[in-house]
């Protein structure tokens, strides 16, 4: 009783010590957060805890037990129970809903000796319960106001519900269409997917953490992720410095300058060293020479994966290597809370690791304002009326269009007429309410989101007919388990054959289930799955009046739909409104405006395949001769290139113009471009500026995007375009080791892919 007495009031101490003199208090008239009084106010809680305290920070721990039910009494759960009472838990995940958050954070707050308040982390990937398109498809939109719109929405809606910290987003950079995360990310370029992570960032934490509707960002997953060998999740990594440098980091780099205030690190190894206990990365780059001051969390389990790895001879010795590279919290290894107390005093571990890891995690939950009010989350009113609300629904639509990417329109098939049509929808994926949810789809449901059919159904002026032709998949894909593709079943093609026959145009949605990718899904085929190819060629011989729309997260090698279909539509997985951004977009009533933010393969054996390569010594074309880089059986170009992408509108593009033929040092020069609308329909079009330095100090991609812009025009219009360029936008990592601009001659692309062939050029001297 007495040993009660004096925690509570040593908590109450602690609490009033932390709250007082607090800039949180008129947080609506202070959004800036006060470094100063946060860090010492973080000395001062510092002070009052027990190294079991500060390692219990440290430890994040899944939701192990139904809140609302009977506290656990025994087995792993009772002692995470127990755990939590101490104050040895920092954070929790997959706890999602008012309730279950105040429950939690009320054991935090109330029962522990110093009522740390928890941070609760969730995958809040596209949205929690509506959901938007896969962060690719809204890469593919290429606008980041619409990007940072999106991630606010899902972060408002997170935290209604007790959230206060994403793992998103996935900065990853992804040039092979095998790995099944592509999904996840923006696609194959550093510099847009700085762009693209950054508007993320601000989308969810906005300008003021301490608002009830912003949360946490993570960028994920640091380092390399993407680059898995053969596109197989999990698998080893192993690229040169200058990639890590020029292509991998800058991303997580833009994050850090932009304020993330957590990174997750990843499951891979980088050149023999797993990321979770890479000092390189962790410790040297994102926290020594990028001065990052938020906290890394594990990626699950990855401390405790170094022991297969083959890196740490047990989850002790993982914890320690952890630790000292600089991995602040443990996402459900166990690893800390169980030895790093004894490694501190073992002398394996310093103390003031401990206490760097600490108070960084203790930083961020004073500027999300949790010292002062840690149910500021949870408030039922607002959760009901926020969640899956008309605001969320027409932002998450909003999104979708943007994210449509026209492939193909021969003969301007689209958009369609709006009346008098007979309409055959064909394939399973047309009728299909949960595949548009995606990968990572929150806590949305099956059977949730506007099928195509829906979406077509809303236009009265066509008759429509739908016959499924095959299933893409047998049984239910439930998350986690093999989705088993229907290679067989063949019995519906017959039928849609015949309403094939009777239409005028046929729209086909074909592509893959919503979890064929994203974590764990690597493919090593990335063609059209089970029989959908088959239906594809049987329907087009009784009709070849055919508009394709892709369903799909992930690049798709379509070489024999390209040469034959004549209108083709990348629709992603477009989340909750994917069937009526789809219809909006087929009947022209949004003309799209979206480009690939990633090569389409002709074949799978291309892949890797990115716009930003290198030449090679032996570049080609090879005339009569077999020895330059190239495929015996398949070309060197991609079907779809980077940045490619159709609208209703023409463009065409001229005049391309250099201020000066050269600069140097600071200075700057201008290249200017004409863009004209030479359709009769108002438009979008995303103006692309790529740069390729002829010689480089270590060599140099064959030209690399530098600068987009979109622009709306009007039937006939015509607008200038222009783009600075200046020292810091050449500068790469060099064979010196750093980043800096080399002299030498530069050429400078315009247009509206990684195609482009208006050229300039111009020369840097310093
Ligand atoms: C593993 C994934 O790699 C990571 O991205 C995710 O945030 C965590 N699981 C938590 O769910």
């Amino acid at each position: 009783m007495k040993k009660r007495f004096l925690y509570t009031s040593v908590a109450i101490t602690a609490i009033a010590l932390l709250s007082s003199n607090d800039s949180f208090a008129q947080k609506k008239t202070k959004p800036v957060i006060k470094r100063n009084s946060i860090e010492q106010r973080v000395d001062s809680i510092l002070n009052l805890m027990t190294l079991e305290e500060k390692v219990g920070q440290m430890n994040q721990y899944n939701g192990f037990w139904e809140v609302t039910g009977p506290v656990p009494k025994d087995g792993q759960a009772a002692k995470k129970y127990e755990h939590l009472k101490k104050g040895w838990v920092g954070s929790m995940l997959n706890v999602v809903g008012v309730k279950d958050v105040k429950a939690l954070q009320k054991i935090a707050v109330e029962e522990t000796r110093l009522g740390i308040p928890l941070i609760f982390g969730y995958d809040v990937i596209h949205g929690y319960q509506t959901i938007s398109p896969v962060p690719l498809a809204e890469a593919a939109s290429w606008d980041l106001e619409a990007i940072k719109k999106s991630a606010a929405i899902a972060a408002e809606e997170a935290a209604a519900v007790g959230l206060n910290w994403t793992f998103a987003p996935m900065v990853d950079i992804s040039r092979d269409a095998r790995w099944g995360r592509v999904m996840e990310g923006a696609g194959e370029d550093p510099f847009l997917g700085s762009k693209i992570g950054v508007a993320r960032i601000q989308g969810f934490q906005g300008t003021d953490l301490t608002d009830h509707k912003t949360i946490l960002a993570c960028a994920k997953h640091f380092a390399g992720y993407g680059f898995a060998e053969s596109g197989r999740d999990y698998n080893t990594v192993d690229v040169g410095l200058s990639t890590l440098h020029n292509v991998i980091l800058p991303p997580f780099k833009a994050a850090t300058k932009a304020g993330v205030r957590t990174f997750m690190n990843s499951f891979n190894e980088l050149d023999g060293i797993p990321a979770t206990g890479n000092k390189y990365l962790q410790r040297d780059i994102l926290k020594g020479e990028w001065k990052f001051n938020g906290f890394m969390v594990s990626d699950w389990g990855s401390m405790g994966e170094m022991i297969a790895h083959g890196y740490a001879k047990d989850i002790k010795h993982a914890a320690e290597l952890a630790a000292n590279a600089g991995s602040d919290m443990d996402m459900e290894s166990s690893g800390y809370v169980e030895h790093l107390v004894a490694l501190v005093k073992e002398g394996k571990v310093k103390l003031e690791v401990v206490d760097d890891a600490a108070r960084r995690i203790l930083r961020t939950k004073f500027e999300l304002g949790l010292f002062d009010d840690p149910y500021k989350y949870c408030d039922e009113k607002r959760e009901k009326t926020t969640v899956g609300s008309k605001a969320m629904h027409e932002g998450v639509l909003d999104m979708a269009k943007k994210s449509i990417v026209l492939l193909k329109n021969q003969n301007d098939l689209l958009p369609l007429k709006k009346s008098g049509q007979k309409i055959a929808v064909i394939g399973a994926l047309a009728n299909d309410k949960s595949s548009p949810l995606g990968g990572w789809r929150g806590v949305s449901k099956d059977g949730t989101a506007v099928s195509v059919l829906e979406g077509l159904q809303k236009y009265k002026g066509n008759q429509i007919t739908y016959e499924k032709g095959a299933d893409v998949y047998t049984g239910t894909p439930v998350f986690g388990l093999e989705i088993k593709i229907n290679t067989t079943d063949k019995s519906g093609f017959d039928k849609a054959v015949e309403a094939a026959k009777k239409a005028d145009v046929v729209i086909m949605v074909l592509g893959e289930v919503g979890f064929q990718s994203g974590e764990g899904r690597s493919r090593a085929k990335i063609d059209l799955p089970g029989v959908q190819q088959e239906l594809l060629e049987a329907v087009y011989k009784a009709n070849p009046n055919i508009v394709l729309v892709l369903n799909n997260g992930r690049p798709l090698a379509i070489t024999w739909a390209d040469e034959n279909i004549p209108a083709i539509l990348e629709a992603w997985q477009l989340g909750t409104e994917s069937g009526n951004a789809i219809a909006q977009v087929l009947y022209g009533d949004y003309n799209p405006s979206g480009k690939l933010p990633m090569t389409f393969p002709r074949s799978v054996g291309q892949v890797p395949i990115y716009y930003n390569q290198k030449t090679t010594g032996r570049p080609g074309p090879g005339g009569e001769s077999v020895f330059w880089s190239h495929f015996t059986d398949e070309k060197n170009t991609p079907l779809y290139p980077f940045g490619y992408g159709l609208s209703y509108s023409k463009f065409e593009y001229s005049n391309l113009k250099m201020s000066a033929s050269s600069f140097s040092g600071n200075g700057k020069i201008t290249v200017s471009v004409n863009v004209k609308n030479t359709s009769k329909v108002d438009g979008k079009e995303v103006v692309q500026m790529y740069i390729k330095d002829e010689i480089g100090s270590i060599t140099r991609p064959v030209k690399e995007l530098k600068g987009f812009e979109m622009v709306s025009l009007k039937a006939n219009e015509t607008k200038t375009v222009s783009f600075t360029i200046d020292s810091k936008l050449i500068e790469f990592y060099t064979a010196n080791s750093k980043w800096e601009a080399e002299a030498g001659d530069f050429k400078v692309f315009i247009g509206g892919s990684s195609d482009a062939t208006l050229e300039g050029k111009f020369e840097y001297k310093n």
